[in-house]
């Protein structure tokens, strides 16, 4: 029960958390300079048991993103079904650095 209740809880903070930043947006919704259209693009690298390296349009995506803006939303990660530790992993595979509030 403790679990499902907790799931619920991070599922409403990550769609809180979305319209927040939806909100204010002039044109496409964006969640750290990341468009949430092309957040798929990274979807792979995130997800599953053994992911694939990151394309190289995730990575261009990375080095546009603000990270210290995406760790605030390491807690709301999985509601995106995005694992939170490989998210963060995904700037080093991009030669990009990770903020050092970030490490998971
Ligand atoms: C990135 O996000 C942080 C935290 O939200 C903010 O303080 C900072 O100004 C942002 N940086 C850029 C370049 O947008």
């Amino acid at each position: 029960m403790a679990m499902a209740g907790e799931r619920l809880l991070v599922h409403c903070l990550a769609v809180m958390l979305l319209i927040a930043l939806v909100e204010g947006a002039t044109n496409e919704p964006t969640i750290c300079n990341i468009a949430l259209t092309k957040l798929k693009l990274c979807r792979p690298a995130v997800t599953g048991k053994y992911p694939p390296p990151p394309t190289k349009e995730c990575c261009s995506l990375m080095k546009q993103a603000n990270l210290t803006c995406l760790c605030k939303f390491k807690e709301a990660l999985p509601a995106f079904e995005i694992d939170p530790a490989r998210a963060f992993a995904l700037p080093k595979k991009c030669n990009l650095r990770t903020p050092p509030q970030c490490k998971v």
